[in-house]
Protein backbone atom coordinates (compact mmCIF):
# COMPACT_ATOMS: atom_id res chain seq x y z
CA UNK A 1 0.00 0.00 0.00
CA UNK A 2 1.06 3.20 -0.38
CA UNK A 3 2.21 3.73 3.23
CA UNK A 4 4.94 1.52 2.73
CA UNK A 5 5.59 3.29 -0.72
CA UNK A 6 5.54 6.96 0.72
CA UNK A 7 8.18 5.36 3.42
CA UNK A 8 10.75 4.55 1.03
CA UNK A 9 10.64 7.74 -1.24
CA UNK A 10 11.35 9.24 2.09
CA UNK A 11 14.10 7.20 3.17
CA UNK A 12 15.60 7.16 -0.14
CA UNK A 13 14.74 11.37 -1.36
CA UNK A 14 18.57 12.22 -1.55
CA UNK A 15 19.51 9.34 -3.58
CA UNK A 16 16.74 10.19 -6.17
CA UNK A 17 18.45 13.77 -6.05
CA UNK A 18 21.65 12.15 -6.27
CA UNK A 19 20.74 10.64 -9.72
CA UNK A 20 18.81 13.37 -11.07
CA UNK A 21 21.97 15.31 -11.37
CA UNK A 22 23.71 12.76 -13.42
CA UNK A 23 20.85 13.43 -15.43
CA UNK A 24 20.97 17.10 -15.36
CA UNK A 25 24.84 16.67 -16.23
CA UNK A 26 23.77 15.47 -19.70
CA UNK A 27 23.34 18.61 -22.32
CA UNK A 28 20.66 16.76 -23.73
CA UNK A 29 19.63 19.97 -26.28
CA UNK A 30 17.28 18.78 -28.78
CA UNK A 31 17.51 21.71 -31.15
CA UNK A 32 21.58 21.85 -31.35
CA UNK A 33 22.98 19.40 -33.69
CA UNK A 34 26.02 19.55 -32.00
CA UNK A 35 24.02 18.29 -29.17
CA UNK A 36 22.46 14.80 -30.84
CA UNK A 37 24.95 12.26 -28.83
CA UNK A 38 24.63 13.99 -25.58
CA UNK A 39 20.60 13.78 -26.28
CA UNK A 40 21.03 10.01 -26.66
CA UNK A 41 22.95 9.72 -23.81
CA UNK A 42 20.19 11.29 -21.90
CA UNK A 43 17.51 8.62 -23.29
CA UNK A 44 19.75 6.29 -22.60
CA UNK A 45 20.27 7.20 -19.06
CA UNK A 46 16.25 6.92 -18.78
CA UNK A 47 16.13 3.48 -20.56
CA UNK A 48 19.00 2.25 -17.80
CA UNK A 49 16.61 3.82 -14.85
CA UNK A 50 13.33 2.43 -15.91
CA UNK A 51 15.18 -1.08 -16.08
CA UNK A 52 16.56 -0.67 -12.55
CA UNK A 53 13.43 0.03 -11.02
CA UNK A 54 11.49 -3.42 -12.49
CA UNK A 55 10.26 -1.64 -15.73
CA UNK A 56 10.10 -4.43 -18.12
CA UNK A 57 10.41 -4.56 -22.00
CA UNK A 58 12.28 -1.28 -22.12
CA UNK A 59 13.47 0.21 -25.33
CA UNK A 60 15.10 3.35 -27.12
CA UNK A 61 11.74 3.72 -30.43
CA UNK A 62 14.25 5.46 -33.14
CA UNK A 63 12.13 8.27 -34.76
CA UNK A 64 14.49 8.84 -37.78
CA UNK A 65 12.52 8.34 -41.34
CA UNK A 66 14.37 9.24 -44.65
CA UNK A 67 12.92 12.84 -44.41
CA UNK A 68 14.34 13.61 -40.66
CA UNK A 69 16.61 12.74 -38.24
CA UNK A 70 14.84 12.50 -34.75
CA UNK A 71 15.79 11.73 -31.45
CA UNK A 72 15.11 8.31 -29.62
CA UNK A 73 11.52 7.89 -27.58
CA UNK A 74 11.92 5.86 -24.59
CA UNK A 75 9.57 3.12 -24.05
CA UNK A 76 8.72 0.51 -21.30
CA UNK A 77 5.81 -0.96 -19.34
CA UNK A 78 4.68 -3.42 -16.32
CA UNK A 79 1.38 -4.74 -17.30
CA UNK A 80 1.33 -7.05 -14.64
CA UNK A 81 -1.64 -6.17 -12.26
CA UNK A 82 -4.04 -8.24 -14.27
CA UNK A 83 -6.36 -7.22 -17.25
CA UNK A 84 -9.14 -5.97 -14.76
CA UNK A 85 -7.07 -3.46 -13.73
CA UNK A 86 -6.34 0.30 -15.01
CA UNK A 87 -3.54 0.71 -17.37
CA UNK A 88 -1.86 4.28 -17.16
CA UNK A 89 0.69 5.80 -19.43
CA UNK A 90 3.26 7.97 -18.25
CA UNK A 91 4.66 10.97 -20.14
CA UNK A 92 7.66 13.02 -19.64
CA UNK A 93 10.07 14.75 -22.15
CA UNK A 94 14.36 14.27 -21.47
CA UNK A 95 14.98 17.23 -23.64
CA UNK A 96 15.71 20.59 -22.62
CA UNK A 97 15.97 24.31 -23.94
CA UNK A 98 19.52 25.88 -25.05
CA UNK A 99 20.92 27.07 -22.08
CA UNK A 100 22.24 30.58 -22.98
CA UNK A 101 22.78 33.42 -22.28
CA UNK A 102 25.61 31.45 -20.23
CA UNK A 103 26.63 34.32 -18.45
CA UNK A 104 23.34 35.46 -16.74
CA UNK A 105 23.71 31.63 -14.71
CA UNK A 106 25.22 31.48 -11.44
CA UNK A 107 25.96 28.21 -11.53
CA UNK A 108 26.83 26.45 -14.98
CA UNK A 109 23.51 25.40 -16.25
CA UNK A 110 24.53 21.45 -16.71
CA UNK A 111 26.33 21.39 -13.30
CA UNK A 112 23.39 21.16 -11.08
CA UNK A 113 23.96 22.85 -7.48
CA UNK A 114 21.26 22.95 -4.80
CA UNK A 115 20.68 26.75 -3.08
CA UNK A 116 18.48 27.38 -0.38
CA UNK A 117 16.02 23.97 -0.97
CA UNK A 118 16.32 24.48 -4.76
CA UNK A 119 18.23 22.30 -7.51
CA UNK A 120 19.84 24.78 -10.00
CA UNK A 121 19.96 23.43 -13.51
CA UNK A 122 18.69 23.21 -17.17
CA UNK A 123 15.93 20.70 -17.18
CA UNK A 124 15.51 20.74 -13.69
CA UNK A 125 11.87 21.47 -13.84
CA UNK A 126 11.27 21.22 -17.34
CA UNK A 127 10.96 18.31 -17.80
CA UNK A 128 13.68 15.85 -16.22
CA UNK A 129 12.97 16.60 -12.76
CA UNK A 130 9.42 15.98 -12.94
CA UNK A 131 9.81 13.16 -15.37
CA UNK A 132 12.02 11.83 -12.57
CA UNK A 133 9.32 11.65 -10.00
CA UNK A 134 7.69 9.07 -12.31
CA UNK A 135 10.68 6.91 -12.23
CA UNK A 136 11.29 7.36 -8.63
CA UNK A 137 7.30 6.70 -7.88
CA UNK A 138 7.19 3.53 -9.61
CA UNK A 139 10.58 2.73 -7.93
CA UNK A 140 9.36 3.21 -4.91
CA UNK A 141 5.97 1.03 -5.14
CA UNK A 142 7.46 -1.89 -6.72
CA UNK A 143 10.66 -2.30 -4.42
CA UNK A 144 7.57 -1.71 -0.98
CA UNK A 145 5.21 -3.56 -2.81
CA UNK A 146 6.43 -5.93 -4.84
CA UNK A 147 4.19 -4.74 -7.89
CA UNK A 148 2.63 -1.88 -9.01
CA UNK A 149 -1.28 -1.42 -8.31
CA UNK A 150 -2.11 -0.59 -11.87
CA UNK A 151 -0.90 -1.49 -15.72
CA UNK A 152 1.65 1.22 -16.48
CA UNK A 153 3.21 2.15 -19.81
CA UNK A 154 6.10 5.06 -19.95
CA UNK A 155 6.78 6.86 -22.72
CA UNK A 156 9.69 9.61 -22.61
CA UNK A 157 9.97 11.84 -25.65
CA UNK A 158 13.25 14.07 -26.44
CA UNK A 159 11.63 16.53 -29.03
CA UNK A 160 9.28 17.79 -26.87
CA UNK A 161 10.70 21.44 -27.07
CA UNK A 162 11.29 21.01 -30.42
CA UNK A 163 7.50 20.30 -31.35
CA UNK A 164 7.20 16.86 -30.84
CA UNK A 165 7.16 15.59 -34.74
CA UNK A 166 8.98 11.99 -33.54
CA UNK A 167 6.08 11.27 -31.04
CA UNK A 168 3.10 12.23 -32.99
CA UNK A 169 4.00 10.03 -35.50
CA UNK A 170 4.35 7.41 -33.38
CA UNK A 171 1.24 8.25 -31.68
CA UNK A 172 -0.83 7.97 -35.11
CA UNK A 173 1.06 4.84 -36.92
CA UNK A 174 1.69 2.50 -33.52
CA UNK A 175 -0.98 3.84 -31.00
CA UNK A 176 -1.71 0.62 -29.89
CA UNK A 177 1.67 0.00 -28.13
CA UNK A 178 0.52 2.62 -26.03
CA UNK A 179 -2.79 1.43 -25.28
CA UNK A 180 -3.83 3.07 -21.56
CA UNK A 181 -7.13 4.42 -20.20
CA UNK A 182 -5.69 7.24 -18.87
CA UNK A 183 -2.57 9.44 -19.31
CA UNK A 184 -0.40 11.38 -16.28
CA UNK A 185 1.91 14.25 -17.59
CA UNK A 186 4.20 16.23 -14.98
CA UNK A 187 5.02 18.76 -17.19
CA UNK A 188 3.18 21.95 -16.01
CA UNK A 189 3.23 24.28 -12.46
CA UNK A 190 1.25 25.04 -9.85
CA UNK A 191 -0.33 28.11 -9.78
CA UNK A 192 1.35 29.28 -6.53
CA UNK A 193 3.81 27.94 -3.66
CA UNK A 194 1.98 25.14 -1.53
CA UNK A 195 -1.39 25.12 -3.91
CA UNK A 196 -1.72 21.76 -5.18
CA UNK A 197 -2.56 22.58 -8.97
CA UNK A 198 -4.23 20.79 -12.18
CA UNK A 199 -2.94 22.20 -15.34
CA UNK A 200 -6.07 21.46 -17.82
CA UNK A 201 -5.42 23.23 -20.70
CA UNK A 202 -2.54 23.97 -22.67
CA UNK A 203 -2.31 26.14 -26.01
CA UNK A 204 -1.10 25.33 -29.18
CA UNK A 205 1.50 26.39 -31.19
CA UNK A 206 2.77 27.46 -34.87
CA UNK A 207 6.20 28.42 -34.65
CA UNK A 208 7.81 30.35 -37.79
CA UNK A 209 10.56 31.57 -39.90
CA UNK A 210 9.84 34.56 -41.92
CA UNK A 211 12.65 35.34 -44.59
CA UNK A 212 12.47 38.71 -46.17
CA UNK A 213 15.43 38.85 -49.30
CA UNK A 214 15.98 42.37 -51.05
CA UNK A 215 19.29 42.71 -53.18
CA UNK A 216 21.09 40.07 -54.75
CA UNK A 217 23.62 40.50 -52.43
CA UNK A 218 24.73 42.50 -49.56
CA UNK A 219 25.81 46.24 -50.53
CA UNK A 220 27.47 49.30 -49.26
CA UNK A 221 24.96 51.48 -47.55
CA UNK A 222 26.06 54.59 -48.24
CA UNK A 223 26.92 53.49 -51.51
CA UNK A 224 22.87 52.18 -52.46
CA UNK A 225 21.33 53.14 -49.09
CA UNK A 226 18.39 55.22 -50.57
CA UNK A 227 17.72 53.71 -53.69
CA UNK A 228 18.48 49.51 -52.37
CA UNK A 229 15.21 47.94 -50.41
CA UNK A 230 16.65 47.08 -46.90
CA UNK A 231 14.91 43.45 -46.17
CA UNK A 232 14.82 44.78 -41.89
CA UNK A 233 13.43 47.43 -42.36
CA UNK A 234 10.47 45.77 -44.70
CA UNK A 235 10.53 42.52 -41.73
CA UNK A 236 10.00 45.36 -39.17
CA UNK A 237 7.28 46.84 -41.16
CA UNK A 238 5.70 43.47 -41.23
CA UNK A 239 5.98 42.68 -38.26
CA UNK A 240 4.69 45.92 -36.95
CA UNK A 241 1.82 45.02 -39.08
CA UNK A 242 0.86 41.80 -37.63
CA UNK A 243 -0.28 43.11 -34.00
CA UNK A 244 -1.81 46.72 -33.36
CA UNK A 245 -1.28 48.71 -30.08
CA UNK A 246 -4.38 47.81 -28.35
CA UNK A 247 -2.68 44.16 -28.84
CA UNK A 248 -5.29 42.60 -30.77
CA UNK A 249 -3.15 40.68 -33.99
CA UNK A 250 -4.66 42.15 -37.54
CA UNK A 251 -4.45 39.13 -39.85
CA UNK A 252 -7.89 38.66 -41.31
CA UNK A 253 -9.74 36.21 -39.69
CA UNK A 254 -7.26 35.19 -36.92
CA UNK A 255 -9.65 35.08 -34.30
CA UNK A 256 -12.69 33.18 -36.05
CA UNK A 257 -13.80 30.36 -34.23
CA UNK A 258 -12.23 30.95 -30.89
CA UNK A 259 -14.01 28.76 -28.05
CA UNK A 260 -14.35 30.94 -24.85
CA UNK A 261 -13.72 29.85 -21.64
CA UNK A 262 -16.81 28.77 -19.88
CA UNK A 263 -18.45 30.92 -16.74
CA UNK A 264 -17.69 28.61 -14.49
CA UNK A 265 -14.22 28.38 -15.75
CA UNK A 266 -13.52 31.90 -15.49
CA UNK A 267 -15.41 32.52 -11.91
CA UNK A 268 -12.67 29.92 -10.94
CA UNK A 269 -10.33 32.03 -12.05
CA UNK A 270 -11.38 35.09 -10.57
CA UNK A 271 -10.96 33.60 -7.17
CA UNK A 272 -7.09 32.48 -7.77
CA UNK A 273 -4.71 33.99 -5.63
CA UNK A 274 -3.46 36.24 -8.25
CA UNK A 275 -1.44 39.63 -7.31
CA UNK A 276 -1.21 41.54 -11.14
CA UNK A 277 1.30 44.18 -9.28
CA UNK A 278 3.38 41.51 -7.95
CA UNK A 279 3.51 39.36 -11.51
CA UNK A 280 4.92 42.13 -12.84
CA UNK A 281 7.47 43.19 -10.53
CA UNK A 282 8.55 39.84 -9.25
CA UNK A 283 8.25 37.49 -12.30
CA UNK A 284 8.12 39.56 -15.85
CA UNK A 285 9.85 42.72 -14.03
CA UNK A 286 8.95 45.10 -16.19
CA UNK A 287 7.55 48.46 -16.13
CA UNK A 288 3.96 47.51 -17.55
CA UNK A 289 2.17 44.45 -18.90
CA UNK A 290 1.15 44.44 -22.41
CA UNK A 291 -1.11 42.28 -24.23
CA UNK A 292 -4.74 42.51 -25.31
CA UNK A 293 -7.28 44.97 -23.87
CA UNK A 294 -10.16 43.93 -22.31
CA UNK A 295 -8.77 40.76 -20.72
CA UNK A 296 -7.36 40.16 -17.65
CA UNK A 297 -3.72 38.58 -17.60
CA UNK A 298 -4.90 35.25 -16.41
CA UNK A 299 -6.92 34.86 -19.93
CA UNK A 300 -4.20 36.75 -21.50
CA UNK A 301 -1.73 33.99 -21.02
CA UNK A 302 -4.14 30.95 -21.10
CA UNK A 303 -7.20 31.63 -23.27
CA UNK A 304 -6.36 34.32 -25.78
CA UNK A 305 -3.78 33.52 -28.60
CA UNK A 306 -0.89 35.56 -29.18
CA UNK A 307 2.15 36.49 -31.46
CA UNK A 308 5.73 37.12 -30.14
CA UNK A 309 9.14 37.61 -32.03
CA UNK A 310 11.56 35.12 -30.55
CA UNK A 311 14.78 36.68 -32.77
CA UNK A 312 16.16 38.27 -35.55
CA UNK A 313 19.17 36.50 -37.23
CA UNK A 314 20.89 38.21 -40.41
CA UNK A 315 22.49 41.36 -41.02
CA UNK A 316 25.36 42.63 -38.83
CA UNK A 317 25.41 41.99 -35.24
CA UNK A 318 28.99 41.54 -34.28
CA UNK A 319 30.12 44.45 -32.14
CA UNK A 320 31.65 47.65 -33.73
CA UNK A 321 29.84 49.34 -36.76
CA UNK A 322 29.97 48.05 -40.60
CA UNK A 323 28.34 49.86 -42.80
CA UNK A 324 25.71 47.30 -45.02
CA UNK A 325 22.73 46.51 -46.49
CA UNK A 326 22.10 43.44 -45.64
CA UNK A 327 20.54 41.04 -48.65
CA UNK A 328 18.54 39.29 -46.42
CA UNK A 329 16.93 39.38 -42.87
CA UNK A 330 15.02 36.47 -40.66
CA UNK A 331 12.69 36.69 -38.10
CA UNK A 332 11.63 33.92 -35.61
CA UNK A 333 8.12 34.25 -34.76
CA UNK A 334 5.10 32.02 -33.10
CA UNK A 335 1.50 32.15 -32.32
CA UNK A 336 -0.12 30.41 -29.92
CA UNK A 337 -3.24 29.06 -30.42
CA UNK A 338 -6.54 28.60 -28.16
CA UNK A 339 -9.06 25.99 -28.13
CA UNK A 340 -11.41 26.77 -31.59
CA UNK A 341 -8.33 27.84 -33.72
CA UNK A 342 -5.84 25.11 -35.66
CA UNK A 343 -2.77 25.10 -36.72
CA UNK A 344 -2.64 24.58 -40.14
CA UNK A 345 -5.47 27.14 -40.87
CA UNK A 346 -3.91 30.05 -38.88
CA UNK A 347 -0.44 29.26 -40.63
CA UNK A 348 -2.09 29.65 -43.77
CA UNK A 349 -4.42 33.17 -42.81
CA UNK A 350 -0.72 34.63 -41.46
CA UNK A 351 1.01 33.41 -44.74
CA UNK A 352 -1.63 35.07 -46.66
CA UNK A 353 -1.58 38.50 -45.07
CA UNK A 354 2.41 38.48 -44.91
CA UNK A 355 2.52 38.10 -48.46
CA UNK A 356 0.12 40.57 -49.05
CA UNK A 357 1.54 43.44 -46.34
CA UNK A 358 5.31 42.91 -48.04
CA UNK A 359 6.01 46.04 -49.02
CA UNK A 360 7.38 46.42 -52.27
CA UNK A 361 11.69 45.56 -53.58
CA UNK A 362 11.34 42.49 -51.35
CA UNK A 363 10.25 38.66 -51.77
CA UNK A 364 9.01 37.13 -48.45
CA UNK A 365 9.16 33.49 -47.56
CA UNK A 366 6.94 31.94 -44.83
CA UNK A 367 8.20 28.38 -43.56
CA UNK A 368 6.74 26.68 -40.47
CA UNK A 369 8.83 25.02 -38.24
CA UNK A 370 6.54 23.18 -35.99
CA UNK A 371 2.79 23.13 -34.81
CA UNK A 372 0.52 21.88 -32.85
CA UNK A 373 -2.47 22.12 -31.23
CA UNK A 374 -4.34 23.28 -28.38
CA UNK A 375 -6.44 21.69 -25.85
CA UNK A 376 -8.44 21.64 -23.27
CA UNK A 377 -9.19 18.52 -21.36
CA UNK A 378 -12.08 16.81 -19.36
CA UNK A 379 -11.88 17.09 -15.73
CA UNK A 380 -15.06 15.04 -15.04
CA UNK A 381 -13.58 11.36 -15.03
CA UNK A 382 -11.87 9.16 -11.62
CA UNK A 383 -8.58 10.02 -13.00
CA UNK A 384 -8.56 13.90 -12.37
CA UNK A 385 -10.95 13.24 -8.99
CA UNK A 386 -7.82 10.74 -8.17
CA UNK A 387 -5.24 13.16 -9.28
CA UNK A 388 -7.27 15.74 -7.12
CA UNK A 389 -7.39 14.00 -3.73
CA UNK A 390 -3.75 12.83 -4.18
CA UNK A 391 -2.22 16.32 -3.96
CA UNK A 392 -4.94 17.41 -1.97
CA UNK A 393 -3.59 14.60 0.60
CA UNK A 394 0.00 15.65 0.34
CA UNK A 395 -0.17 19.20 0.37
CA UNK A 396 -3.01 19.20 2.90
CA UNK A 397 -4.91 21.89 0.63
CA UNK A 398 -8.09 22.03 -1.68
CA UNK A 399 -6.68 21.45 -5.49
CA UNK A 400 -7.42 24.10 -7.88
CA UNK A 401 -7.59 24.00 -11.41
CA UNK A 402 -5.64 26.10 -13.83
CA UNK A 403 -4.76 26.31 -17.72
CA UNK A 404 -1.12 26.69 -18.92
CA UNK A 405 -0.18 28.92 -21.31
CA UNK A 406 2.53 27.02 -22.55
CA UNK A 407 2.22 24.13 -25.09
CA UNK A 408 2.75 20.24 -24.92
CA UNK A 409 1.81 19.50 -28.44
CA UNK A 410 1.37 15.72 -27.68
CA UNK A 411 -1.04 15.90 -25.07
CA UNK A 412 -3.54 16.93 -27.77
CA UNK A 413 -2.89 13.81 -29.39
CA UNK A 414 -3.50 11.85 -26.15
CA UNK A 415 -6.74 12.91 -26.21
CA UNK A 416 -7.63 12.94 -29.62
CA UNK A 417 -5.59 10.06 -31.12
CA UNK A 418 -5.79 7.72 -28.18
CA UNK A 419 -9.13 9.39 -26.78
CA UNK A 420 -7.84 8.86 -23.57
CA UNK A 421 -8.53 10.77 -20.06
CA UNK A 422 -5.20 13.06 -20.03
CA UNK A 423 -4.17 14.54 -16.42
CA UNK A 424 -2.04 17.07 -15.95
CA UNK A 425 -0.33 17.03 -12.33
CA UNK A 426 2.62 19.40 -12.68
CA UNK A 427 4.98 20.73 -9.56
CA UNK A 428 7.20 23.32 -11.20
CA UNK A 429 6.87 27.19 -9.29
CA UNK A 430 5.84 30.34 -11.69
CA UNK A 431 9.14 31.39 -10.72
CA UNK A 432 11.29 28.54 -11.59
CA UNK A 433 12.51 30.18 -14.53
CA UNK A 434 11.71 27.48 -17.47
CA UNK A 435 13.59 28.50 -20.77
CA UNK A 436 15.28 30.85 -18.90
CA UNK A 437 18.75 31.38 -16.86
CA UNK A 438 19.07 29.42 -13.23
CA UNK A 439 16.57 27.16 -13.92
CA UNK A 440 15.40 25.09 -10.95
CA UNK A 441 13.11 22.66 -9.09
CA UNK A 442 12.19 23.41 -5.55
CA UNK A 443 13.45 20.03 -3.90
CA UNK A 444 10.76 19.97 -1.69
CA UNK A 445 8.15 19.58 -4.63
CA UNK A 446 10.23 16.80 -6.46
CA UNK A 447 9.57 14.80 -3.25
CA UNK A 448 6.17 16.12 -2.31
CA UNK A 449 5.51 15.51 -6.59
CA UNK A 450 7.08 11.42 -6.15
CA UNK A 451 4.82 10.95 -3.09
CA UNK A 452 1.61 12.15 -5.07
CA UNK A 453 1.92 10.25 -8.21
CA UNK A 454 2.50 7.05 -5.69
CA UNK A 455 -0.79 8.17 -3.80
CA UNK A 456 -2.52 8.72 -7.30
CA UNK A 457 -1.36 5.76 -8.67
CA UNK A 458 -2.73 4.17 -5.64
CA UNK A 459 -6.02 5.36 -6.03
CA UNK A 460 -6.85 4.57 -9.42
CA UNK A 461 -5.78 1.30 -8.74
CA UNK A 462 -8.55 0.95 -6.18
CA UNK A 463 -11.37 2.76 -8.18
CA UNK A 464 -11.40 5.72 -6.31
N1 LIG B 1 6.68 22.20 -20.03
C1 LIG B 1 6.56 23.16 -21.06
C2 LIG B 1 5.15 23.61 -21.31
C3 LIG B 1 4.43 24.26 -20.17
C4 LIG B 1 5.08 25.12 -19.31
C5 LIG B 1 3.11 24.05 -20.02
C6 LIG B 1 4.40 25.71 -18.29
C7 LIG B 1 2.41 24.66 -19.01
C8 LIG B 1 3.06 25.49 -18.13
C9 LIG B 1 7.13 22.56 -22.33
O1 LIG B 1 8.36 21.91 -22.14
C10 LIG B 1 7.41 23.66 -23.31
O2 LIG B 1 8.18 24.52 -23.01
N2 LIG B 1 6.84 23.57 -24.47
C11 LIG B 1 7.16 24.43 -25.55
C12 LIG B 1 6.55 23.74 -26.73
C13 LIG B 1 7.05 24.08 -28.05
C14 LIG B 1 8.50 24.18 -28.20
C15 LIG B 1 6.41 23.19 -29.08
C16 LIG B 1 6.57 25.79 -25.36
O3 LIG B 1 5.50 25.93 -24.75
O4 LIG B 1 7.18 26.76 -25.81
MN1 LIG C 1 8.32 20.67 -20.55
MN1 LIG D 1 9.92 23.55 -22.09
Amino acid sequence: MSEAAVGFAKANGERFVEELKALLRIPSISTSPEHVEDVRKAAEFVADGLRKVGIENVRLIETSTAERKGHPLVYGDWLNAGKEAPTVLLYGHYDVQPAEPLDEWKSPPFEPEIRDGNIYARGAVDDKGQMWMHVKALESLITADGKLPVNVRVIVEGEEEVGGEGIAAFVREHGEQLKADAALVSDTEMFAPELPTLCVGLRGMIYTELEVKGAATDLHSGMYGGAAPNPFVAISQIIAKLKGEDGRISIPGFYDGIEEPTADELKAWKSLPFDEEEYRSHEVGSTELTGEAGYSVLERTWSRPTMDVHGMPGGFIGAGAKTVIPAKATAKISFRLVPGMKSESTFAKYKKFVEEIAPKGVTVEVRMIHSGEPIVVSTDNKYVRAATSAMAEVFGKDTVFVRGGGSIPIVGDFVRELGIPTVMMGFGLPDDNLHAPNEKFHLANFHRGIESIVLFLDKVGAGV
